[in-house]
């Protein structure tokens, strides 16, 4: 028999004039004092437990794969295998210096995704770009540039579902947090698309780009009349 999932109840600082709120694992000694100004705390209102999300009724036949362009950073990288789970990718491709499962310190932010997602080494993205696209997988570059269209354009719908039609993988090509996909593979992919921008930054966080796109890409685009479940 499994664990019940543990519960969670709230403590307060008793100091006036800093008020912090915080969760606790209910029973634990821990948090008596409050993080911030030392101050003695209560535990307040009645313990509760934390909810998963309930698993997708229908995970569509659309079959994604990523590149990962020397993404570097072990925490972004987790990350994406988290999501990489979540979404259903078929597999990781971690190309360059893209950090993988065998740092004990991407295990942070995967939380054990790094098991159940199938993942392979690549010393050259690029190279790896060519052998994908000669296996008959079309890539497409989340990027900006001159070639890049809003992943929220209609001629993005019509292709995803064109994708669903077919039974060939799609491979999300993702770049390095500071110089980006390398152009060499951009020239590569089928298409290059952009999550737009409103604010003062020209791009996001590259983990956080993955979750955006690839949901959408999953999730966020309606079955045509034609197509069957
Ligand atoms: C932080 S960005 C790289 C720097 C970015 N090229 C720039 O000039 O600011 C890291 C990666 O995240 C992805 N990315 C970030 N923001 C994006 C956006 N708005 N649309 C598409 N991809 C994005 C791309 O794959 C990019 O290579």
């Amino acid at each position: 028999m499994s664990e019940p999932p543990p519960r969670y109840r709230a403590r307060a600082c008793t100091a006036s004039g800093c008020g912090l709120r915080f969760p606790v694992a209910e029973g634990s000694p821990l948090g008596e004092r409050c993080p911030v100004c030392g101050a003695p705390t209560e535990w307040v209102d009645d313990g509760y437990r934390t909810h998963g999300a309930p698993p997708a009724a229908r995970a569509g036949r659309l079959r994604l794969e990523l590149l990962l362009d020397n993404v570097r950073s072990l925490r972004n990288v987790g990350s994406m295998f988290r999501t990489a789970d979540g979404v259903g990718i078929d597999h990781l491709h971690l190309g360059g210096v893209t950090p993988g499962p065998e740092h004990p310190k991407l295990a942070k932010t995967a939380l054990g995704a790094e098991r159940s997602v199938p993942w392979s080494r690549h010393p050259d993205a690029c190279r790896a770009a060519a052998e994908l696209r000669a296996r008959g997988r079309e890539l497409w570059a989340l990027e900006g540039g001159p070639r890049s269209v809003s992943l929220y354009q209609p001629e993005v719908d019509a292709a995803a579902r064109a994708w669903r039609r077919g039974d060939q993988a799609v491979v999300l090509v993702l770049g390095h947090e500071v110089s980006g996909v390398d152009p060499r593979i951009v020239d590569q992919c089928e298409r290059v698309v952009h999550l737009p921008m409103m604010g003062h930054k020209d791009s996001l966080n590259v983990s956080v780009t993955l979750g955006v796109a690839a949901y959408h890409l999953r999730f966020g685009i309606a079955p045509d009349p034609h197509e069957g479940p």
